[in-house]
């Protein structure tokens, strides 16, 4: 193997010279022989956002393409039919310790279908109640991944304009949810004729593919169409050093779980600091494009669209691309995963449900872990601990919590790549040890008894409490904004041509 890998790079280096942009070459090539102009990408600066572009054109509305596709439009309409966004933090108390001090604490659901991802993020109590369109809490980068007009502001405005100020200064401008000019370049003139014409339009999301070697634009029809996913299912963070709050992947060193801690590190950046523990903390968003690259099925070019957006024969005869975005297993096993394994469906499901169970079971025990660091952290401190004596033990609950949460908030990981999660998980299950032995040695030295004792967060109401945080408040304060702010957003946006039926309420 290893021969052969030589081979080919001399080989290359003879032929070519310079030109060794082969995959062979940066596989091989050790951090020290890598091409002299290769450089690790950064985050941009001001001037390296994208201006306004006013020759590109987004139609953002999904409603103008159900005449001419009804396959597809009637499809991706079928996400409307996955309803169900269980709520984590009351199943999974200890979710709201582990958050303590960041608006997760307060609401987490999982996904459901695209076609409520403007709904989810106005109704969500992390996106607070704003008045008016200065206030807070969130910035405007909170509405990067819920649908086509943001693509369309972006051109329209460029990054900087599109990113600052809050949240509530988008609310009458994204209003289709994840649709069509998302992913195609619906303007095109392949796209007119009927052919898929996919199109990356976020410059954030295309400088973060180019980190990875990953340019869209010399990509294969495969990589593309995996690509398409990557906008939004992905680990990014919100860089403040341009003034903009705007969005980056942080893949400058890999995306895998390591690569992406180490940039975090060497930065210096955090989420927030936990409102007991004081750690510097991070909070991973879903590593869905990430994980999948790891697995058996990224690796070998199994993509999200085989699975995911499978073709299928509509009632007319006629193929087309399945847009509602389904659980492959349960309702397209024929035209998904019997293409390729002979398992029947039975087999195929008890196994996924099987990997599903176990992770489960040992990222549980990793959070009851984590929720006694913090308490012991915060009892440390209050025995009088300093900075000096806290800060290793603080970045150890730091690593800790960012391995959890990379497998936890990855949707899907279980099936997009166990061994990966579970390796994960190991390595979290390893920092928090770390974590809790350095925390038990400064509880020592302040003469704090151990086993200290721990809060009961038995229960969401129980967590909420000892946490410090209003739930009643939030909910009254949200309903009020649901009720006037809302019906606003929906009539200015008609009004402006941007929709004909406002986002479904609920
Ligand atoms: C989440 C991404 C995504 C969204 C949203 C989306 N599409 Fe697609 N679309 C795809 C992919 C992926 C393909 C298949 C590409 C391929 O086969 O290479 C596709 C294919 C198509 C094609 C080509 C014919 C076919 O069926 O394969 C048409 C036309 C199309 N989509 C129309 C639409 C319309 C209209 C909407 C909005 C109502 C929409 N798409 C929303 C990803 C998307
Ligand atoms: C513009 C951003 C965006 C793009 C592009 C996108 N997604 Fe999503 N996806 C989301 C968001 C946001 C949600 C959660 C919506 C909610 O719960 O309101 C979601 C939810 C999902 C779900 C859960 C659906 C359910 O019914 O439970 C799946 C599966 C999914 N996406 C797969 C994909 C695949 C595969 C692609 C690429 C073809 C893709 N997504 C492209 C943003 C996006
Ligand atoms: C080999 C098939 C396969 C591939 C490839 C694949 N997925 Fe999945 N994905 C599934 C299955 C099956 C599930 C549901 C697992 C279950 O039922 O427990 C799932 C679950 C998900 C979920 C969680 C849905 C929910 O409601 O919690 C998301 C999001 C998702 N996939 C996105 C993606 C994205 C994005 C990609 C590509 C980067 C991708 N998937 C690649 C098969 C696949
Ligand atoms: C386009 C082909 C293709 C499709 C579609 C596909 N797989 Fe696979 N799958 C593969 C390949 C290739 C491997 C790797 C086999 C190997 O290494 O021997 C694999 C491996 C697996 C494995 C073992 C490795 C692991 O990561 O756990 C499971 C389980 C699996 N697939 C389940 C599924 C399920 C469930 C679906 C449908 C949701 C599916 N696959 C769809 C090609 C496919």
């Amino acid at each position: 193997m290893n021969i052969l890998k030589k081979t080919l790079s001399s080989l290359a280096i003879a032929s070519f010279g310079l030109v060794m942009a082969s995959s062979v070459w940066a596989e091989t090539a050790t951090p020290s022989a890598k091409q002299p102009n290769v450089v690790e990408k950064k985050a941009p600066t001001k001037e390296e956002l994208a201006p306004a572009n006013k020759d590109l054109k987004i139609e953002s509305s999904n409603e103008k393409f159900a005449e001419k596709y009804p396959n597809q439009y009637n499809s991706w309409k079928d996400t409307s039919k996955s309803t169900e966004a269980a709520p984590a933090v009351e199943q999974d108390p200890r979710l709201i310790v582990l958050w303590g001090g960041y608006a997760f604490a307060k609401e987490y659901n999982k996904p459901r279908g695209h076609f409520y991802s403007v709904t989810d993020v106005r109704n969500i109590l992390r996106t607070g109640a704003p008045k008016d369109e200065n206030s807070g809490p969130q910035p405007m980068a909170c509405w990067t991944c819920k649908g086509p007009d943001v693509p369309r502001l972006i051109a329209e405005l460029g990054e900087e304009g599109y990113f600052s100020g809050k949240w509530a200064k988008g609310g009458a401008e994204v209003v289709n949810s994840i649709g069509c000019a998302d992913c195609h370049d619906t303007t095109s003139k392949e796209f007119e004729e009927g052919k898929p014409a996919l199109r990356i339009a976020r410059p954030h999301v295309l400088r973060a593919l180019d980190a990875i070697q990953k340019d869209f634009a010399s990509l294969d029809r495969d990589d593309k169409r995996a690509a398409i996913c990557a906008n939004c299912h992905v680990e990014y963070y919100f860089d403040k050093s341009t003034g903009a709050n705007n969005v980056v992947f942080p893949w400058m060193k890999g995306v895998d779980v390591d690569s992406i801690e180490k940039y975090y590190d060497e930065i210096g950046f955090k989420d927030w600091e936990h409102s007991i523990s004081k750690a510097p903390m991070l909070k991973a968003q879903h590593p869905d494009y990430e994980t999948w690259l790891q697995g058996t099925h990224g690796k070998n070019g199994v993509t999200c669209i085989d699975c995911h957006m499978a073709k299928v024969q509509g009632p007319d005869g006629k193929v087309f691309t399945d847009h509602r975005i389904s659980n492959p297993l349960q309702d397209n096993f024929e035209n998904t995963c019997a293409k390729c394994h002979d398992q029947s469906k039975e087999t195929l499901t008890k196994t996924i449900a099987a990997h599903k169970k176990d992770i489960k079971e040992v990222m549980l025990k990793l959070e009851d872990q984590l929720v006694k660091a913090h308490f012991e952290a915060k009892a440390a401190w209050d025995a009088g601990a300093t900075k000096e004596e806290m800060q290793d033990a603080l970045q150890a609950i730091r690593h800790a919590q960012w391995r959890w949460d990379y497998s936890a908030a990855g949707h899907g990981g279980h099936m997009h790549a166990p061994d990966i999660i579970l390796k994960v998980i190991a390595s979290g299950l390893d920092r928090v040890a770390d974590a809790r032995a350095k925390l038990a040695v400064v509880l020592a030295k302040h003469g704090v008894q151990q086993p200290i004792q721990y809060p009961d967060v038995s229960t969401a109401e129980k967590a909420w409490k000892v946490m410090g945080i209003d739930i009643e408040k939030e909910r009254k304060d949200k309903e009020e904004f649901i009720k006037t702010v809302i019906p606003e957003w929906n009539k200015e946006a008609i009004e402006k041509g941007l929709i004909l039926t406002p986002p479904p309420a609920k």
